[in-house]
């Protein structure tokens, strides 16, 4: 019988995590994958567009959860997953990343004494005023497989004391996305569409609650990018928590607003920005695999590896600074980077080969252990 591995998607973060998951599983004959998807996020621009230009399949249920709080979200998910889970019974689910919906899929599924791969794991910020940061430490302590993408997630699980046989130094799924799409990222007509040349414009992305959800907060930054767009152009693809605190704001000339962009004209425009200026987690791993320099609009990041090899700066919320930071950037003074270790495009090959001999057993003996190494 092949292994039945259930892989749960919510919002837009998790459809370029999964995705080469599920490729890879369909390579296999030996491993089934059914998918959920819980409905957190739900407007096409947010999740059927990932699907049709990332070739993931149908999802097998969709909880259609939608938005609530904290909260309200994080227990529909969890009544909707156990009826779920009862009737197709998979050997063990995966999530990815940090969202509501991961932390949700993961308790669901220990309570019913179904193991929990986390893909993506060990990542920590150290700021529990941060959503994600809960839901990391939270599904990485119930979590049998820890997939880590960056050396700092092993480091951070070996602090926590969690054994060494459950973390696997496996490479990060998203770049395998973005590499796997590389020659149909390079034919998006998207610059032309926005008439802007390449490296003559800066991409902006912001949702984190703590930026767009404090109006003072983000008057300050939207001043920062009423300054600094007077140099150029910036593309910024709106999220909807941020249409909401944008309201009627006064436009300015060279901020061009979007809808949120599907994947391929994304990373078109990241890769050929002069600079990004974000508070994503995913972009400033894009960002560093691209090597365009990021300045994330945060006091800490998660993904320390994006600072120390790579192009992301950590610019803070002060508005003064990220004005001086983003005139930096234009001047082109960018700063040396290397690609992180097992960005390759193979962390999903590397997942799928841990999970296949382990799943209906305790993994005592990790195929790529970091200690190991
Ligand atoms: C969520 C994740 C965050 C991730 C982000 C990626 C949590 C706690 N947060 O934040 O980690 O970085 O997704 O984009 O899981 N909305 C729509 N349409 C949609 C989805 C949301 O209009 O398709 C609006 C709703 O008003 C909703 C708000 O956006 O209340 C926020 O959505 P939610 O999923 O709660 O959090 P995000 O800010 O998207
Ligand atoms: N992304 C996209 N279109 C957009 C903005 C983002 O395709 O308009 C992609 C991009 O690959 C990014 C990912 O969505 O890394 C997740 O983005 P988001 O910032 O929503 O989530 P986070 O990584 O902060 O959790």
């Amino acid at each position: 019988m092949p292994l039945k591995l259930m892989l749960v998607a919510g919002a837009r973060p998790n459809f370029m995590k999964v995705a080469p998951l599920l490729w890879e599983i369909q390579r296999r004959d030996n491993v089934d994958a059914l998918l959920v998807h819980t409905g957190q996020h739900y407007d096409e621009k947010m999740s059927q567009q990932f699907f049709t230009e990332l070739n993931i399949p149908r999802p097998d249920e969709n909880l259609e959860v939608g938005s609530g709080s904290h909260a309200v979200q994080t227990a529909e998910v969890m009544k909707r997953f156990e009826p779920v889970l009862q009737s197709h019974k998979p050997d063990a689910v995966v999530v990815v990343g940090d969202v509501n919906s991961t932390l949700a899929c993961a308790l669901t599924a220990v309570k019913l004494g179904v193991p929990v791969a986390h893909v993506e794991a060990g990542l920590r910020s150290f700021d529990r005023s941060m959503p994600e940061e809960v839901n990391r430490i939270l599904t990485d302590a119930i979590s049998t497989w820890l997939f880590v993408s960056e050396p700092s997630g092993a480091a951070n699980l070996r602090a926590e004391n969690v054994p060494g046989e459950r973390v696997h130094f496996a490479g990060n799924v998203m770049i395998d996305t973005l590499i796997a799409c590389t020659a149909r990222i390079a034919q998006s007509t998207v610059l032309d569409r926005l008439a802007v040349k390449p490296r003559e414009y800066a991409v902006l992305t912001m949702h984190r609650p703590a930026n767009v959800d404090r109006p003072e907060v983000f008057a300050g930054l939207m001043r920062a990018i009423a300054r600094l767009q007077r140099e150029l152009p910036f593309v910024f693809p709106v999220h909807p928590r941020t249409r909401q605190a944008l309201g009627q704001g006064e436009a300015l000339p060279n901020l061009l607003f979007t809808e949120p962009l599907g994947y391929l004209d994304f990373m078109k425009l990241v890769g050929d920005a002069r600079f990004v200026l974000t508070d994503s987690g995913g972009v400033q791993e894009e960002t560093t695999y691209l090597g365009v320099p990021c300045l994330t609009m945060r006091e800490n990041t998660e993904r320390p590896v994006t600072v120390a090899q790579g192009t992301n700066r950590l610019v803070g919320l002060d508005p003064g600074k990220i004005v001086a930071e983003g005139l930096h950037a234009l001047a082109g003074c960018s700063a040396r980077h290397v690609v992180p270790e097992l960005w390759d495009g193979q962390a999903a090959r590397r997942i799928l080969d841990v999970l296949t001999p382990h799943v209906n057993r305790p993994a005592h003996e990790p195929v790529h252990s970091l200690d190991a190494r």
